[in-house]
């Protein structure tokens, strides 16, 4: 993929080799699991269309979930990832070479996309840690992806569900009602650590 200016959004091919941690953590049962359920939710997510799709995956860590949106993607669609950790963009790098992944932040990707000339994606898929980050950062991070979504466009993400929630993810919640027409949760998924929940935001209300 390339810019507005047509520069190549990967970066140079001398790149270091991914560490071990990455390689053992991709490849134990319980992420796979994990991801595999994850993936499932987000996925069921993208309509049969033949319209054009713009699916942006924020967060992607290892490319779990990633796959699994590819798999679904219809054949107008376009999937981009956007990942802080130089590591995790190596290592999606060399396992994903048909991915198109921009290293940066979450907070900036209103910024990223008019960099790259790319337009409001229908759907972002977040694999964001919102349950470790304060109140300023979920906001911040939050704001970012509504400004950045179509105005029919949807957020999915997940959130550890345990039965006395952090106030961390009482926050996230609330701000997802707050900055959503809808939102709805799924079920619980089991077989992550902490067993998490899928959200399901729909049509950003940017007037908040
Ligand atoms: C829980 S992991 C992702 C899980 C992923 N679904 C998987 O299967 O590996 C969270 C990922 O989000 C990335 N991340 C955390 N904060 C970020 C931010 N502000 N912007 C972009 N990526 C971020 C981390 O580097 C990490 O790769």
């Amino acid at each position: 993929m390339y810019d507005q200016r047509g520069m190549s959004i990967r970066p140079s091919s001398r790149r270091p080799a991914a560490s071990s941690s990455i390689r053992r953590s991709s490849r134990t049962g319980a992420a796979a699991q994990h991801g595999r359920r994850l993936a499932a939710h987000a996925a069921a997510l993208i309509p049969r269309t033949d319209e054009p799709y713009f699916v942006v995956e924020i967060g992607p860590g290892t490319g779990a979930v990633t796959d699994a949106i590819q798999a679904r993607l219809p054949r107008n669609g376009t999937l981009i990832a956007v990942e802080r950790c130089p590591l995790m963009v190596e290592h999606l790098h060399r396992t994903r070479p048909w991915l198109d992944v921009i290293p940066g932040d979450a907070a900036d990707l209103p910024e990223i996309l008019r960099r790259y000339g790319l337009s409001q994606p229908n759907l972002i898929i977040s694999g964001l840690p919102w349950s470790l980050w304060n109140a300023e950062q979920q906001t911040r991070t939050l704001v970012a992806l509504t400004g950045s979504l179509l105005p029919d466009g949807v957020l999915g993400a997940a959130l550890d569900a345990c039965p006395r929630p952090a106030p961390a993810d009482v926050r996230f919640r609330r701000q997802l009602h707050q900055r959503f027409q809808h939102v709805r949760g799924e079920r619980l998924i089991w077989l992550s650590a902490p067993p998490a929940r899928w959200y399901v935001a729909a049509h950003p209300l940017l007037d908040v």
